[in-house]
């Protein structure tokens, strides 16, 4: 189940140069590149003639000439050239998905090209913004994107999954509350007074308590940030303290496979390398711990044939809105397609 009016990850910025690189995106094969202009391109990774990857041909100048028999098209889908042959049949086109850069990311819209708006691609502003440093990368998972999104928005593992760094047991012991906003989920747990997780004690050097906050936010298909605060129990001193966004993008490659693009900003100690280096390998040790899990969890489901329902608990209430709000969306947008 996938939502095609929306936007994706396809990739870093610099990961789409001048040369031709394939991506899958909820089960479809594109062909990523940039044009002489600097503009990147998605284009359908299907030769129209044959079906071979475009993927495997040469980029010259904005073209991309099909590596089997040689058919050219252009950045717009369309082709230019046919080896020995004047004639261009109008079907010998590729499809042309619409493509932005914002926040870092190149976002590939898989929809309707007239229904591409800008203003959908999720709020992610903390990965660019002036006074906060971003680190983090992409990981590889084999799982449907829907469960790293239920992980990201039920934190109440950290206490049982990432006890090593960011869990301990005030987070389950903490109760968090939900509220619906249009297409969005807000998630929030604010624990009062308690130990630090061992990641925050060896960031900020903290052996007292702590207040925490979490704060979630959800916005379809599966964009999720995290507001993460501690300070010193009863104050808000960032001297002492951190707050940094989790910014977290799931694109599904397919039904069983995703890419987890993430990143942690912080707004603290930004010359601090030392830091940065300790956020990063940490946050991303933590994140294959939830990686092992739910990779193991994607066999589990799949290879149950029973017909019985998952037992929900009182702290799925997040992730099941967010479930709710997508099923929506794409029942919506199947509808419009059949009328
Ligand atoms: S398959 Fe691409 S030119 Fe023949
Ligand atoms: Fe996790």
């Amino acid at each position: 189940m996938y939502l095609k009016n929306a936007w994706y990850v396809a990739g870093w910025g610099h990961e789409i140069q001048r040369s031709l690189t394939q991506r899958w995106i909820i089960g479809e094969p594109l062909v990523m590149y940039r044009t002489e202009a600097g503009k990147a391109v998605a284009l359908e990774d299907r030769c129209p003639h044959r079906r071979a990857a475009l993927s495997k041909g040469n980029l010259i100048g904005d073209t991309v000439q099909c590596g089997y028999h040689g058919v050219t098209l252009n950045c717009a889908g369309a082709c230019v050239a046919i080896p020995g042959q004047e004639q261009i049949p109008p079907s010998m086109k590729v499809r042309a998905y619409p493509v932005a850069e914002k926040w870092q990311w190149v976002w590939v819209w898989m929809g309707d090209p007239e229904a591409a708006d800008e203003s959908l691609i999720p709020d992610f502003r903390y990965n660019s913004e002036p006074g906060w440093l971003s680190t983090g990368g992409c990981i590889d998972v084999k799982a449907n994107y829907q469960l790293l999104t239920d992980n990201l928005l039920d934190l109440t593992h950290e206490t049982y999954v990432h006890a090593k760094t960011i869990g301990n047991s005030a987070v389950v012991e903490t109760p968090m509350t939900h509220r619906v906003e249009g297409r969005e989920v807000h998630v929030e747990r604010i624990i009062k007074d308690a130990p630090p997780p061992p990641l925050f004690a060896r960031v900020r050097n903290l052996d007292e308590h702590i207040d925490r906050w979490q704060v979630i936010r959800f916005q379809p298909p599966a964009n999720v940030s995290i507001d993460a605060r501690g300070y010193p129990a009863g104050t808000e001193d960032l001297e002492k303290g951190l707050r940094w966004f989790s910014i977290n993008s799931i694109t599904p490659v397919d039904e069983r496979t995703s890419k987890y693009y993430w990143t942690i900003t912080r707004c603290f100690a930004l010359e601090d390398e030392a830091i940065t280096k300790l956020i990063h390998d940490s946050i991303l040790a933590t994140f294959m711990e939830d990686v092992e899990i739910l990779e193991a969890q994607q066999i589990m489901i799949e290879t149950d044939s029973r017909t019985k329902a998952e037992v929900g608990v009182r702290a799925d209430s997040g992730s099941v809105a967010a479930r709710r709000i997508l099923e929506k969306l794409v029942r919506q947008e199947s509808a419009a397609v059949t009328q």
